[in-house]
């Protein structure tokens, strides 16, 4: 019987009360239908010293085991605020200039990944399997091979790659592909993330090009695929029929007093695109007197990464182009925008999201953006907003019935959210149902069973030489990429079973349109 590990940098560790980021939402209904260990950072920041001498520390809730250790705050700032969050988000994000680099932190990052390998070596059962999570934990399949660790190991990224010439601004870069190929399978939001790792594992690693979706390193084959993550839109659109009852709710409601509401909720975080929201909307009123009186937008932007200098630096810049904004077009009766900076509830959002007539997701590169997914679940559809998102959200794969835009060009912004505030109910209903097509088949749970399932195939497909030409089956929900002539698909044939491998599916085939050939 195999057993799922989960390692990820935030854990929602039920004795400390952690907060649990996107990630942890994602993973969780995995982890309580399977069970498992769930490996990670307690969220506490102790003093110097005290981490280390307080182990491991276990906790169990339900199925789920979860096995966290402390960080010392030197360990949290420089692991966490700057080499993760000061130099690997920006960079991958393709926002180089907001790197702030220095080799002590890489040193310290290096360090940190290596005792959370020495936390979860001990624990570990033959049978294991481990899947390791995004940004924070670039060397840790390398580090649990160095412990001697021959278990399976995948790893998924749920941040984008940036370009090759970009990534190699970081000086570690390329040691940090090579520890992420001591994996059996590496995972990514979109092909385009793909594309970017197998260009700069090979121009900046030295591994080759195996056949079809694998690389070939130091004698090994690893496998890749993109496995892009979803959310359980039927429970999320009936959370948000019955948010939009909540006093908070209701409040929002009575106060916009009939106006459409245009409605942003992310993190504050230079990827989203902020400012150029700020920007847009400013255009748009200035441009457009209609919607003046006529239309609130409200942005919730809450603060993250305070310890990050250029989340400070957002914060400031933000709270000076909101009030500019406020202050050049707002009448006594009317401001074009309400900022919040504080964390509001999940259901509470989920009943927001429902209000809005328009959703503005327009990060300037996001891996995926699960917001965008909760937005257009969220709808009442007889009656559903319009979802105005970036082109550079990794959703906009999926979501290609959106008013998909350019977030650096303002102007375009704008116009789109002209659009989307003009559009009748015919095409707001014809957009929200392809919208709803794309996400409505698909769920967390989904997308974690066909990337264990594509795991369990890349390791009993090592053994066997793999012939040029031959293809590799898919998972359920999970696009490969191909070889020449080789269509991209999706094809929900396999699901995964932590008790004995695949079986067949529970959900009817989907068939997608041809993607991008790699080669
Ligand atoms: O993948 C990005 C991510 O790790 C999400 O999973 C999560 O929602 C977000 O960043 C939160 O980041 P942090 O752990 O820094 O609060």
């Amino acid at each position: 019987m195999k057993r799922l590990v989960i390692v990820s940098n935030r854990v929602p560790d039920p004795a400390a009360g952690a907060q649990a980021g996107g990630l942890a939402v994602a993973l969780g209904g995995l982890m309580e239908k399977h069970g498992g260990l769930w490996f990670g950072w307690s969220g506490r920041v102790t003093g110097a010293g005290e981490a280390e001498r307080r182990g491991v520390r276990r906790a169990r809730a339900g199925a789920v085991d979860y096995a966290t250790i402390d960080l010392s705050e030197e360990e949290h700032r420089r692991y966490y605020n700057n080499f993760a969050n000061g130099v690997l988000w920006p960079l991958l994000h393709t926002m180089p200039e907001l790197m702030r680099y220095d080799r002590s932190d890489a040193e310290a990052y290096r360090a940190v990944n290596k005792r959370f390998a020495a936390g979860l070596a001990p624990l570990l059962g033959a049978d294991d399997l481990i899947w390791i999570h995004d940004y924070h934990l670039l060397p840790l399949a390398a580090a649990l091979r160095g412990r001697g660790v021959r278990n399976p190991i995948g790893f998924f990224l749920h941040i984008p790659v940036c370009a090759p010439e970009v990534l190699e601004a970081a000086p570690e870069m390329a040691e940090l592909l090579r520890d992420l190929l001591a994996a059996d399978l590496l995972g990514f939001q979109t092909e385009g993330d793909l594309a970017n790792f197998v260009a700069a594992a090979q121009t900046l690693a030295g591994a080759t090009r195996g056949p079809l979706n694998t690389l070939l390193y130091a004698g090994r084959r690893i496998r890749l695929g993109v496995f892009p993550v979803e959310i359980a839109a039927d429970e999320f659109a009936r959370t948000a029929a019955e948010m939009a009852h909540l006093p908070q709710v209701r409040r929002l409601q009575r106060s916009l007093d009939g106006q459409k509401l245009v409605l942003g909720v992310e993190r504050l975080d230079p990827s989203k695109g902020l400012l150029q929201r700020v920007d847009a909307l400013r255009r748009l009123f200035a441009a457009r007197g209609e919607w003046r009186g006529s239309v609130t937008a409200v942005q919730i932007a809450a603060m993250s990464r305070e310890g990050v200098e250029s989340y400070q630096t957002l914060r400031a810049a933000l709270d000076r182009a909101t009030g500019a904004l406020n202050a050049e077009l707002g009448t006594p009766d009317w401001q074009p925008l309400r900022l919040v900076v504080h964390g509001v509830a999940r259901p509470v959002v989920a009943g927001y999201l429902r209000l809005a007539r328009v959703g503005l997701v327009t990060p300037l590169r996001d891996g995926m953006n699960l917001v965008a997914k909760e937005f257009v679940a969220a709808q009442d559809p007889d009656d559903p907003g319009v979802l105005v998102l970036s082109r550079f959200a990794g959703a906009a794969r999926q979501l290609e019935a959106a008013l998909l835009v350019n977030p650096r060009d303002p102007d375009a912004l704008a116009d789109a959210l002209h659009t989307a505030l003009r559009m009748g109910l015919e095409e707001r209903r014809a957009r929200w149902r392809a919208l709803w097509a794309a996400i409505a088949p698909r769920s967390p749970l989904l997308w974690g069973q066909s990337f264990l399932a594509a795991l369990q195939r890349a390791v009993a497909l090592k053994i066997p030489a793999i012939a040029a030409g031959e293809r590799l089956p898919l998972a359920a929900g999970e696009r490969g990429y191909a070889g020449t002539g080789e269509r991209l698909r999706l094809s929900a044939r396999l699901s995964f079973d932590l008790h004995g491998g695949e079986h067949e599916p529970t959900r009817p085939a989907v068939t997608g349109k041809p993607g991008r050939l790699l080669n």
